[in-house]
């Protein structure tokens, strides 16, 4: 294991990128380019901390890909539209930087909150539109503007094209890492780069589970042995139209509502089928599905508000 770097202000990020390609002088991972030089890579991690294995695995798919790896670790406010979520949310960074280490992350940034919002809270946010009003959005207003403002913000600091004598002329191609399991948060960040220009590659890294099916999340600890095992019914759900599905039948997404609904320690909040990208309900479900969805659902279970998802595909490769 390696001690990544601790930086606290956007301007030591800045420099410690610059530091770290230089260091790698050229020697990037992917192919030489038209120019004969051979191309760097940043890749970046935004988190919150409260690191689990589904952040390993993304940092796990950064390291493969990139010859710098960049996590950053901030729970950002404006993205909590309950102040009792903020309170308790995990504040973890000693754990953290363990983890990190030895996934061989090679830099931190773990800004205080005065360091990425000096005026207290923006005026201007980058807006979420209507694809961040459904779902997670419409039960926490105003969750995803937050989290795009934020995203905006930390792809800004760690962009390696702001620095460009940072590798000496060599070009950077710039990546950012984010989770399937926050499938629209996943969507909207990818519209976002789309929209306002990012110049980083969005990439998806899968949903990670633990043994008993359950997507990992920093909110599990909260779940005690008994809403534990209740919780595992959406993960049975997902798995049940998963399998109908790749097995060429219409998805029975009524029989997998009320798989979930017989469990009384759970709280639906919804259960969907829509377009991966555009999050859009499926207008047809009672035939076979004839190009990739996902499935979607948000429940309560005891005090815990859980997210999960599921690509559903005729292949059965999902
Ligand atoms: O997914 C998260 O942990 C957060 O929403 C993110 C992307 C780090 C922004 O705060």
């Amino acid at each position: 294991m390696s001690t990544p770097r601790l930086l606290r202000t956007a301007a030591e990020l800045k420099s410690a990128i610059a530091e770290a390609l230089a260091s790698k002088g050229g020697a990037g991972a992917d192919a030489g380019n038209a120019t004969g030089q051979r191309p760097l890579s940043l890749g970046l991690v935004p988190t919150m901390g409260a690191l689990h294995q589904g952040h390993r695995s993304m940092m796990d798919a950064a390291r493969a890909e990139n010859d710098v790896v960049v996590a950053t670790v901030f729970v950002n406010p404006l993205q909590f539209n309950d102040p009792e979520d903020l309170r308790r949310y995990p504040r973890t960074l000693e754990a953290d930087l363990k983890l990190l280490g030895d996934a061989g992350v090679d830099l931190v940034f773990a800004p205080a909150e005065e360091e990425v919002y000096p005026g207290g809270p923006p005026l201007v946010r980058v807006s979420s539109g209507e694809l961040g009003a459904r779902y997670e959005g419409a039960s926490r207003p105003g969750h995803f503007d937050g989290v795009l403002t934020v995203v905006a913000k930390l792809l800004h600091y760690a962009s390696p094209t702001a620095s460009p004598a940072a590798a000496g002329g060599t070009p950077v191609r710039y990546r950012a890492y984010f989770g399937q399991k926050d499938a629209q948060q996943l969507a909207l960040i990818r519209r976002m780069a789309a929209d306002l220009s990012f110049d980083a590659d969005i990439k998806a890294v899968p949903v990670v589970r633990a043994p008993d099916g359950l997507a990992e999340s920093s909110r599990n600890v909260f779940l005690d042995p008994e809403h534990r095992r209740a919780a595992t019914v959406l993960s049975r759900a997902l798995f049940a139209l998963r399998d109908r599905v790749s097995a060429g039948a219409p998805p029975d997404l009524a029989a997998a509502v009320a798989l979930v609904e017989a469990e009384p320690l759970v709280k639906l909040d919804y259960f969907d089928i829509v377009d991966p990208q555009t999050l859009q309900p499926l207008a047809s479900l009672d035939r076979p599905l004839d190009r990739p969805a996902l499935a979607l659902l948000a429940a309560q279970v005891g005090s815990v508000r859980l997210i999960d998802n599921l690509p559903l595909e005729l292949s059965g490769n999902s």
